[in-house]
């Protein structure tokens, strides 16, 4: 039993960076069959969307809800209680233990799953040291994996690059989840470490996010069933 989906296009999670919930919506209609999961994050989120995830599941597609919530624990548990009604299938929170500890409480039975961001890949050995912390990245992202998988977090949102140590590392049952995912030929933009999404497949990516790629693309519906088509075509 491993966590990614049965189908190719379950596994293709669509990020609505866009600033209004009216673009979001002319999108998500653009996109129709071709894709079954969004994102949700902060750009949209604090722009009206956290009204879009119970919008989106009610028209039967999937969200995540990309909010990496980090608080006192009862904060961050009634915050997921809230999260969870609102229908969201996916959750971020920031892989302290506490929080994590947290998040599967307010989560109970609902059918939330919360995964843990280890590290953020923007920070480097030097950020971590500037921001206290005595481990560099590699020991940190390790150290938070096995504590996600002893409080009994759900998956990980990780780096191609990060995918088969973490695999490894937490096993079949966590979802490992793949952002800073390029199809051969798109721009890198902002992202430095890039996967093509066969090879982070093969990494062991359950799930890959996906925003400009699919949104800035001439035609975002080919964009998408071209990235499934490869997710097809992938060896894990
Ligand atoms: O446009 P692009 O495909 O680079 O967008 C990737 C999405 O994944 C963005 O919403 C970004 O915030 C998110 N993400 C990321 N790297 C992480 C965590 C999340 O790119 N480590």
């Amino acid at each position: 039993m491993t966590a990614a989906p049965a189908h190719p296009r379950d596994r293709l999670i669509v990020g609505l960076d866009l600033p209004s919930v009216e673009a979001a919506e002319a999108m998500v209609a653009r996109l129709g069959d071709s894709v079954t999961f969004y994102k949700i994050g902060y750009q949209l989120a604090y722009a009206g969307g956290l009204a879009l995830i119970g919008k989106l599941a009610d028209s039967g597609k999937k969200v995540f809800a990309d909010l990496k919530l980090h608080d006192i624990g009862n904060t961050v548990a009634r915050g997921v209680e809230s999260i969870a009604r609102s229908g969201a299938s996916f959750l971020t929170v920031h892989a302290y233990p506490q929080t994590m500890a947290a998040a599967v409480e307010g989560r109970g039975t609902a059918p939330l799953r919360i995964l843990g961001v280890t590290v953020l890949t923007s920070y480097d050995d030097a950020d971590l040291r500037d921001a206290g912390y005595a481990l560099g990245v590699t020991a940190l992202v390790e150290a938070r994996a096995r504590a996600a998988k002893a409080i009994g977090i759900d998956g990980l949102v990780c780096s191609g690059e990060e995918a088969a140590r973490l695999r490894a590392l937490v096993g079949p049952n966590l979802a490992l989840v793949v952002p800073g995912i390029r199809p051969q030929g798109s721009a890198s933009g902002d992202q430095k470490r890039i996967m093509t999404p066969a090879q982070a497949i093969a990494a062991g990516a359950d799930y890959l996010v996906v925003a400009r790629p699919v949104l800035a693309a001439a035609d975002p519906r080919a964009a998408a069933d071209a990235i499934v088509d490869e997710i097809a075509a992938a060896h894990a």
